[in-house]
């Protein structure tokens, strides 16, 4: 063996050494950190990135609104994005909790509710809301109203499918108060579809609230489309989740735009 030959192979065994040391190292420091939640300090990489993907994997979350305890059943395996709770539905949750609009006995209709837990919210702060998303999640979201809706409350929150664009006449038209989304802005072959469920659900004093975070160059570009036949104002921004809040209201200028 040559001096050459040698140092090489010492050098690219040590640096596979501290390759796999670091990687039990690191390992452990995020199995530390799931453990532990929050509070740990050294964390070598983006730590919130897999506290996000662990979050979504779990059977289900809690949370607390309205002076409850909200448990959601998660399915992210068998359903996938419509089975976990996102971000900006807890950002609209807390929007809505802290005052952002008076709820009390309005009408609401939550469209791509997913698991359910900002129309349960909403029905938890006086509203009466229809929880819509397509045939496939209602399962899972009827067993999450029903779960975590009081009896008393039951009427005021009611499960309905609704794909953005069809179907449409069994909803009043302009027959809302407000329309809540959570992160329901991802899909650019929806846009269209989406924008025409708004406009039908819409009257010219319906307050919408979509809350997302604005992930691709697409979704701005919903964000004009919608411009287009609402007037838009984003109302509240959450740094710490990257969630945007927008409000928008029929724009009767624009209407034959
Ligand atoms: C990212 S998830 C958000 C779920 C929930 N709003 C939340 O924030 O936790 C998007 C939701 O939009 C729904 N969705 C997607 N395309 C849809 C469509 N064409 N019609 C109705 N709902 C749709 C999905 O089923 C899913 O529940």
């Amino acid at each position: 063996m040559t001096m050459k030959t040698y140092f090489g192979s010492t050098l690219s065994f040590t640096m596979r050494t501290w390759s796999s040391r670091w990687k039990v190292v690191t390992t452990r420091i995020c199995l530390a950190y799931l453990l532990f939640g929050k509070k740990m300090a050294l964390v070598p990489y983006d730590d919130s990135a897999l506290w996000g993907t662990q979050k979504l994997h779990q059977s289900s979350s809690v949370y607390n609104f309205a002076n409850r305890t909200i448990q959601i059943k998660q399915d992210w395996k068998q359903l996938g994005v419509a089975a976990v709770v996102w971000d900006a539905a807890v950002v609209l949750c807390t929007f809505l909790e802290m005052g952002g609009i008076d709820l009390q006995g309005r009408l609401v209709i939550e469209l791509g509710a997913g698991t359910g837990l900002l129309g349960i919210v909403a029905a938890l702060l006086g509203a009466h809301v229809t929880i819509t998303d397509r045939k496939a999640a209602l399962a899972l979201l009827e067993s999450n109203v029903g779960a975590n809706v009081p009896t008393d409350l039951r009427t005021k929150a009611v499960v309905k499918e609704l794909t953005w664009g069809q179907d449409l006449a069994s909803f009043a038209p302009g027959g809302y108060d407000v329309i809540l989304g959570a992160d329901i802005v991802y899909l650019e072959e929806t846009f269209g579809a989406l924008l025409q469920t708004l406009d039908h659900l819409c009257s010219d004093q319906t307050v919408i609230l979509l809350s997302c975070r604005l992930r691709y160059e697409r979704d701005q570009n919903f964000l004009k489309m919608l411009k287009g036949l609402f007037a838009v104002h984003e109302v509240f921004y959450d740094s710490n989740h990257d969630v945007h809040i927008f409000k928008a209201q029929r724009n009767v200028r624009n209407r034959d735009l």
